[in-house]
């Protein structure tokens, strides 16, 4: 499970918001993982994450050029780096049988799990200055 902790925090409360519902969905995916849910329910709640990372990173992504935010290439390389493998993992599950594609989930989710706290903790943070000067708090 992942644990919301000031670390995370970019000072930002709407998008502190929103970190917070990813990690909050992320912990739900895990629990039918561990639970060993019906892979209808893992599948459900896997895409809920996939679709709310989308929203999320449309959002920084808006801030980025809004503010014409320095390090928005490089960032924006990281959001799309991550969809690429989101939308292979898409391509690869459609009509395979049901155990193949829960092992896909799984093994995506243990790199996503880790992947977005390390993006927030070490790449998010860097606007967070940049942003809050710019009157995001
Ligand atoms: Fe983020
Ligand atoms: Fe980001």
């Amino acid at each position: 499970m992942v644990e919301w902790s000031d670390e995370l925090s970019v000072n930002i409360v709407s998008i502190d918001n929103q970190h917070k519902i990813l990690i909050g969905l992320i912990n739900e995916v895990e629990h039918t993982i561990t639970s060993k849910s019906n892979i209808n329910i893992t599948d459900n709640i896997f895409a809920s994450l996939t679709s709310y990372i989308d929203y999320h990173f449309s959002k920084e992504e808006y801030y980025f050029e809004l503010f014409d935010y320095p390090h928005k290439n490089e960032h924006l390389k990281e959001h799309v780096c991550f969809i690429i493998k989101i939308e292979n993992f898409k391509e690869n599950t459609t009509n395979v049988p049901t155990e193949i594609k829960l092992n896909e989930i799984v093994t995506l989710f243990e790199f996503l799990k880790k992947w977005i706290v390390e993006h927030i903790r070490d790449t998010d943070k860097k606007y967070e200055y940049f942003f809050i000067d710019r009157g995001l708090g």
